[in-house]
C-alpha cells in the first residue's frame, strides 16, 4: 500500500518509474479480476484546488492505479463515483479519508412473475375527475426500456413538456430523438455498469439504447401514465379502454435494466439524471434482498430523490408468501405488495369422468380446440423422474403425443417455458398445477399452445383421477373475460411480507395495488411469453408480479402531486396509507390467495390503495428528510454511515434520547422484545390537519387481549393546516397469542374523514 502511494507521486519522474507503474497495474489486470465498486466520497472536503468534482475523483482513482477505468462520476443520487476496480485497489480506497464507502456491484431484478394478464386500470383511472389527470406531472420509470410506438405512450391532447423538464431523449439503436413526445418526454439508458459485469450486450437481442426488448419497461411505464387506448386486448382478452393511473401525466424512461439485470452502478446513474431532470416521481419496479439502508444504493439514491421532494414507491418483491421476505423497505420508499383485481379468465378443465375443475388461461383464438383428448401427469411421460416439472427434454413424445399434459410448477422452468416444453414434445394442451406454496392462485398466461393453470386443491383432485383412470381424457373449454369476480382484491400468495427484515418497528409493505393479471403495453420485438421459439408479438400483455402494483401506487401518487404540489413525499404517502381499505364490502377482511384466509397487515400493510380517498386524506403524518436521518440514529449508526445516506455529514446528539418508535410514520409496529414481563412501549406521532378544522377522536381495535392500548390524548382539535401530537401506548402483562402476533387498527375520525392505520404487533426480536 505504503509503495503504491509513492510511485504515484512522481509520474513524471524517470521513464524507469513509469514503467513500473504501469508494470504494476498492468499485473493486476492481468492476474486480479477486477470487479465494479461504488464509492461513497466526502464532497464537502474537496480541497479547493479542484473546480468540479469529477476532477477530484478522477484525481483519487489515478493515486490508486493509473489504469483504474471509472464507469460514472454520480453527484445528484450519490456523492461519489464507480468504477472498475482489483480488491486490493478497493481497500486502497477504502483506507483514504475522504472515501466513506467503497461498495461492491450488486444486481437487481425485475419484479415480474412473467405470467399472468388483467385490465383493472380503467376502473380506478375512470373514479378520477378529468381535470386532475396531472399533466404538469412528470414520472421518472427505472426499467428496461420502452416501446414509444405504443399507443399508450401517444400524446393526444397534452400540453407543452412542463418547462421545468431538464431531461433529453437520447439516440441510440432504433432510437431517435423523435421517438420522444409530449407523452415520454424522457428517454435514457444506462449499461456501463451492466456491461462492465458481463460484457457488452448483443444487439440482435437488446436495443443499445432505451428501447425496449424485454416488456416489463413498456408496461410499467403505461401502467403509470399510460394514455387511453380503447380495445386494448391480449387475444381477445382483457378487451376494454386501457389507461394509466395518470393519464395526463408525462413519462420519462431511465433504462437501467438489461434483460433481467438491473445493476445498482446503472441504477444509480438513472436516478442521478432522474433527480437533475426533475422528475416528481420515481418508479422502481426492480428490487433486490433487503440490506442495511447504507448496504442499498437504491435506497441511498432513493434517500436523495426524498430530500428533493421526489416521491420513491418502489415494488415489495416477489418472494412471498415467505414471512420477512420484502424488499426496499426504507422508511423513505414507498413499498408496495401486489393483490387480484376483480377481473378472471376462467377455464374449465372437464375430465372424461365428467368432473369439472376451474382454473384459467390466456387462449390463443389460433390454436386448435382441445376436445376429449388422452390426458397424463407429466410424471408418467418421462425420461427421468423429475418429468413431473416439464423440464426440456425430460418428456417423452412418444407418451406425449396428441395429449394433454399436467405439469407441476417450479423445477426452475418458467410457466410459459413448460407449455413450450409440452408443445415441443407433440402434446396438444397443458395443465399446469400449483403446488401447496402457490395456494390457489392463479396467474394468466398466453401459453404457446392450450392449457389452464389450476390451483393446489384443484390440482391434487385432478391427480387422483390420473392415477385412478384406466383412459384419462380431459377437454380445455375456455370461457373468456369475466369480469366482477368476487372477492377481490385478494393478496397475492407471491407479494413479498413483513415483518420488516432490516427495522421490524416499521410496517412494510406499506400496501398492496393491483399486480395480477394487469393487462397493459408491450414491446413488439418479443413474444408475449418472451419466449425465443415464440414468434406472436401483440401491443398489450397481461403479466403478473409486485413490479405491476408499483407502477398503480406511483400514477397515483403523480395525482395526489399534482393536486397538492407542496405536499412532502411523506405527505403523499400518508395519504395513500391511511386511505388504503382492509375489508370487501361486507366487512370481511382481504383474503390472503396463499391461505385462503384473512390477511394480516404483514402481507397487505395497511392495505388496498384507494385513489379517490387519498386525494382527500384529512390528516396526514408528516416527515422531513432530517426525521430520517434521527431514525438512523436511532438505529445507532456511525456518522460514517451515516453520510453515507444523508451524503453530508449528520451528527447524532450525544445526550438525545432517539428512538425509532418516533418515526412519524403512519403505520404501527410493535415489538416486543421479551415476552414474559409486563413491557410497555410508546409511540409518538404527529399529525397535521390538510382539511378542514374540527376534532378529531380515536379508536383502537386489536385481534387479541394480550395488549392494551391507550391514546393520549384521545381527542385533537385542528385549525386549519395546524399540527398536533399524541402518544399511543402498548402495554402487555399477558402471555402472548399462540401466533406471537396480534394486529388492528387506530383510527381518528371526525365523522367525515377516517385517518386509519394499521397497528402489528410481534414479541420476540420481529424477526421469524
Ligand atoms: C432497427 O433498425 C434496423 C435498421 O434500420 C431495422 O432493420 C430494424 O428492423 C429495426 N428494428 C426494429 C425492431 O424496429
Ligand atoms: C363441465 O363443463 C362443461 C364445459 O363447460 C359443461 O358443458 C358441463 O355442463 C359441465 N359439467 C358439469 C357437471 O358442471
Ligand atoms: C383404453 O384404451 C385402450 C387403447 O385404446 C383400449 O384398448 C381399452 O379398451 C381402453 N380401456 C378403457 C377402460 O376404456
Ligand atoms: C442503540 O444503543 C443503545 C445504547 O447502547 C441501546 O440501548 C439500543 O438498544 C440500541 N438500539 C438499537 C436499535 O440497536
Ligand atoms: C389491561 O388493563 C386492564 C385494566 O387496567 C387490566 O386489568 C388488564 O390486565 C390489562 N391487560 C393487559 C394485557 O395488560
Amino acid at each position: 500500500m505504503f509503495s503504491m502511494e509513492m510511485l504515484n507521486k512522481p509520474v513524471f519522474a524517470t521513464s524507469f518509474v513509469l514503467v513500473f507503474i504501469l508494470c504494476l497495474c498492468a499485473e493486476s489486470l492481468a492476474t486480479i479480476k477486477k470487479s465494479t465498486y461504488i464509492v461513497h466520497v466526502a464532497k464537502s472536503e474537496m480541497p479547493s484546488i479542484f473546480n468540479h468534482h469529477s476532477i477530484w475523483y478522477n484525481s483519487i482513482m489515478k493515486s490508486i492505479c493509473n489504469s483504474a477505468e471509472m464507469l460514472y462520476t454520480y453527484d445528484k443520487a450519490i456523492q461519489g463515483f464507480s468504477a472498475r476496480l482489483t480488491d486490493e485497489e478497493a481497500e486502497l480506497l477504502r483506507s483514504r479519508g475522504e472515501i466513506v464507502k467503497v461498495a461492491e456491484e450488486k444486481i437487481y431484478k425485475p419484479l415480474t412473475t412473467r405470467t399472468a394478464h388483467f385490465l383493472g386500470l380503467d376502473k380506478m383511472a375512470a373514479m378520477f375527475p378529468k381535470s386532475i389527470a396531472g399533466s404538469d406531472i412528470i414520472i421518472g420509470v427505472l426499467d428496461t426500456g420502452v416501446w414509444p410506438e405504443s399507443k399508450s405512450l401517444a400524446d393526444n391532447g397534452l400540453g407543452p413538456i412542463p418547462s421545468k423538464w431538464k431531461g433529453k431523449c437520447e439516440s441510440g439503436q432504433n432510437f431517435t430523438a423523435s421517438n420522444c413526445n409530449k407523452k415520454l418526454i424522457g428517454a435514457r439508458y444506462f449499461l456501463k455498469g451492466y456491461e462492465a459485469t458481463t460484457g457488452p450486450i448483443d444487439t440482435t437481442k437488446q436495443f443499445r439504447s432505451a428501447r425496449d426488448a424485454d416488456g416489463h419497461g413498456t408496461h410499467t411505464t403505461s401502467t403509470a401514465a399510460g394514455s387511453a387506448v380503447e380495445g386494448a386486448n391480449l387475444f381477445g382478452y382483457a378487451s376494454g379502454t386501457a389507461r394509466g393511473m395518470a393519464t395526463g401525466a408525462r413519462v420519462a424512461m431511465y433504462k437501467v435494466c438489461w434483460g433481467d439485470n438491473c445493476a445498482v452502478s446503472d441504477i444509480l446513474a438513472g436516478i442521478d439524471a432522474a433527480i437533475s431532470d426533475n422528475v416528481h416521481v420515481i418508479s422502481a419496479s426492480l428490487g433486490g434482498q433487503a440490506v442495511d439502508y447504507d448496504d442499498d444504493n437504491l435506497a441511498i439514491g432513493a434517500f436523495a430523490a426524498t430530500v428533493k421532494g421526489i416521491v420513491v414507491s418502489c415494488a415489495a418483491g416477489n418472494s412471498g408468501p415467505l414471512p420477512s421476505s420484502a424488499q426496499n423497505v426504507a422508511p423513505w420508499i414507498i413499498t408496495v405488495g401486489a393483490g387480484t383485481i376483480d377481473r378472471d379468465f376462467p377455464t374449465i378443465v372437464n375430465l372424461g369422468n365428467g368432473q369439472n375443475y376451474s382454473g384459467v388461461s390466456i387462449n390463443d383464438a389460433k390454436f386448435a380446440p382441445v376436445t376429449s383428448v388422452p390426458f397424463i401427469y407429466a410424471e408418467n411421460a418421462g425420461v427421468i423422474e423429475s418429468a413431473k416439472f416439464c423440464i426440456e427434454t425430460t418428456l417423452d413424445p412418444k407418451k406425449v403425443k396428441g395429449k394433454i399434459v399436467l405439469c407441476d410448477r417450479g423445477g426452475g422452468v418458467s410457466r410459459v417455458g413448460k407449455g413450450l416444453v409440452v408443445k415441443s414434445a407433440g402434446g396438444v394442451g397443458m395443465v399446469l398445477a400449483n403446488l401447496e406454496e402457490h395456494g390457489e392462485e392463479l396467474m394468466a398466461d398466453a401459453h404457446v399452445l392450450p392449457a389452464a393453470a389450476v390451483g393446489f386443491k384443484e390440482a391434487k383432485a385432478i391427480k387422483l383421477y390420473l392415477q385412478s383412470a384406466k383412459n384419462a381424457t380431459a377437454t380445455l373449454a375456455f370461457q373468456g373475460t369475466k369480469i366482477g369476480i368476487e372477492p377481490s382484491p385478494v393478496v397475492a400468495a407471491f407479494s413479498s411480507r413483513g415483518p420488516n427484515p432490516i427495522t421490524p418497528e416499521i410496517l412494510k409493505p406499506d400496501l398492496i395495488a393491483p399486480g395480477v393479471n394487469i393487462l397493459a403495453a408491450y414491446t413488439k420485438f418479443v413474444a408475449p411469453t418472451s419466449l425465443d421459439e415464440d414468434d406472436r408479438r401483440v401491443d398489450f400483455n397481461i403479466i403478473s408480479g409486485t413490479s405491476m402494483a408499483c407502477p398503480h401506487v406511483s400514477g397515483i401518487a403523480a395525482l395526489i402531486k399534482s393536486v397538492y404540489p407542496n405536499w412532502s413525499p411523506a405527505a403523499i404517502r400518508s395519504a395513500l396509507i391511511t386511505t388504503a381499505y382492509t375489508s370487501y364490502e361486507n366487512g370481511r377482511t382481504l383474503l390472503d390467495s396463499a391461505t385462503g384466509s384473512p390477511s394480516t397487515p404483514l402481507a397487505f400493510g395497511a392495505g388496498h390503495v384507494n385513489p379517490v380517498a387519498a386525494l382527500n386524506p384529512g390528516l396526514i403524518y408528516d416527515l422531513t428528510p432530517n426525521d430520517y436521518l434521527n431514525f438512523l440514529c436511532a438505529l445507532n449508526y456511525t456518522a460514517k454511515r451515516i453520510q453515507v445516506v444523508a451524503r453530508r455529514q449528520f451528527n447524532c446528539e450525544a445526550h438525545k434520547h432517539y428512538t425509532v418508535t418516533d418515526l412519524n410514520y403512519p403505520s404501527f409496529s410493535v415489538v416486543f422484545k421479551r415476552i414474559a414481563a409486563a413491557i410497555t412501549v410508546k409511540h409518538t406521532r404527529t399529525l397535521t390537519n390538510v382539511g378542514n378544522a374540527g376534532t378529531y377522536k380515536s379508536s383502537v381495535s386489536l385481534d387479541s387481549p394480550s395488549v392494551n392500548i391507550t391514546i393520549e390524548p384521545n381527542a385533537l382539535s385542528f385549525k386549519k393546516n395546524e399540527k398536533k401530537s399524541y402518544t399511543i401506548t402498548f402495554t402487555t402483562s399477558k402471555p402472548p397469542p399462540p401466533s406471537h402476533f396480534a394486529f388492528g387498527y387506530l383510527e381518528w375520525s371526525n365523522g367525515e374523514n377516517v385517518v386509519k392505520s394499521p397497528i402489528s404487533i410481534t414479541w420476540g426480536s420481529g424477526h421469524p
